[in-house]
């Protein structure tokens, strides 16, 4: 008998036929979103599971699941996994870092220039019929090149942002993270670590690319908000939660900032009304990394983790354990 995995979304097909070639598969063809009763009756003798950023993978649900030994996740992301939990119950996780890193950026950089440039707004005008003649200040926003770039959160995806702002739009560029980096790296990057305060002060466009959890909720609110320029634009492509989006609403609404870029939020798929209101705010529906080839390359990550970690006679180390210490005690299926 192979071991069974369930894929919790609907997939590229190449990709379920190289989870059949190891497993017994159930996958989700009609993309539904199962409640949280369906998804553990479905995990049931499930020994692996495939799953995206919108699955909750929480210590109730896991001791719902006993047989399972595998969290596998496409997204780089895994706030939705409880990964402690599932280490005590020796379950191996893996994320996909690394190959949604260039897709991510290239998509911050597209909805900072939308915003600061004013595209979508301006496309809604155009649009609506409204464009009936060219006037000197119709859409005029801020610009992009050579303004201060402040990025909160200097991991893989931030520096691919620096990249692109100091080398291709002439740029300044600060940043602020937990850990500052290494200095090669911040001269190879032009990028100035500043506190937070200095970052809210001083940037002209900021992007915040921090993982989420309990510490960094909120981590922009009004009082943020209140500390920036009101010239500046704020992107966030991270997580939703990072950002207080009824604050942010407000403060576009009353022109405390200038323009915003979104593509995560706080109850997506569901958006706040506030942000639907207004206009100097360009909304994405989580597409970060979606781009064709990123996100086969993202299943095809959480393909070779879950292979490696339950397929009979596998030989390789997951690739991107995020807790790798539990293949010494997880019986493998
Ligand atoms: C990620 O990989 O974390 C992206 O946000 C997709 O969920």
């Amino acid at each position: 008998m192979k071991p069974q995995v369930l894929v919790c979304r609907a997939m590229f097909a190449d990709v379920v036929a190289r989870l059949r070639e190891h497993f017994e598969v159930e996958t989700n063809d009609a993309d539904d979103t199962w409640p949280r009763g369906e998804l553990i009756r479905r995990l049931q003798g499930k020994a692996g599971v495939f799953v995206t950023s919108s699955e909750p993978m929480d210590a109730k649900l896991l001791a719902a699941c006993p047989d399972l030994k595998a969290v596998c996740s496409m997204a780089v992301g895994y706030n939705n996994i409880d990964v402690p939990a599932c280490t005590a119950r020796g379950i191996l996780v893996s994320n996909a870092p690394g190959v949604l890193t260039e897709t991510t950026a290239d998509l911050g950089f597209a909805l900072m220039l939308a915003a600061a440039r004013r595209v979508t707004e301006s496309e809604r005008f155009l649009r609506r019929g409204e464009w009936t003649r060219w006037s000197v200040e119709m859409f005029a926003g801020g610009d992009v090149h050579g303004a201060t770039l402040g990025i909160l959160g200097m991991g893989r995806i931030g520096q691919a942002i620096a990249r692109r702002g100091a080398l291709g739009f002439s740029m300044p560029v600060i940043y602020h993270n937990r850990s500052r980096l290494a200095p090669s790296i911040e001269a190879e990057l032009g990028a100035r670590y500043v506190s937070k305060e200095a970052l809210l002060r001083d940037a002209d466009h900021i992007v915040i690319v921090v993982p989420y959890s309990a510490a960094s909720h909120h981590l922009i609110g009004a009082a943020e908000l209140a500390q920036m320029k009101r010239t500046a634009t704020l992107t966030n492509i991270a997580r939703g939660g990072l950002v207080d989006d009824a604050a942010l609403a407000e403060a576009l609404r009353e022109r405390r900032i200038a323009a915003a870029g979104l593509d995560v939020f706080e109850e997506e798929p569901k958006v706040h009304p506030g942000l639907l209101d207004v206009p100097n705010v360009v909304l994405t529906p989580h597409i970060g990394s979606a781009s064709l080839p990123t996100r086969r390359a993202m299943a095809n990550l959480a393909v070779d983790n879950l292979i490696a970690t339950l397929a009979p006679g596998a030989r390789e180390a997951p690739p991107t354990a995020l807790n790798p210490e539990v293949l010494g005690t997880a019986p493998s299926a």
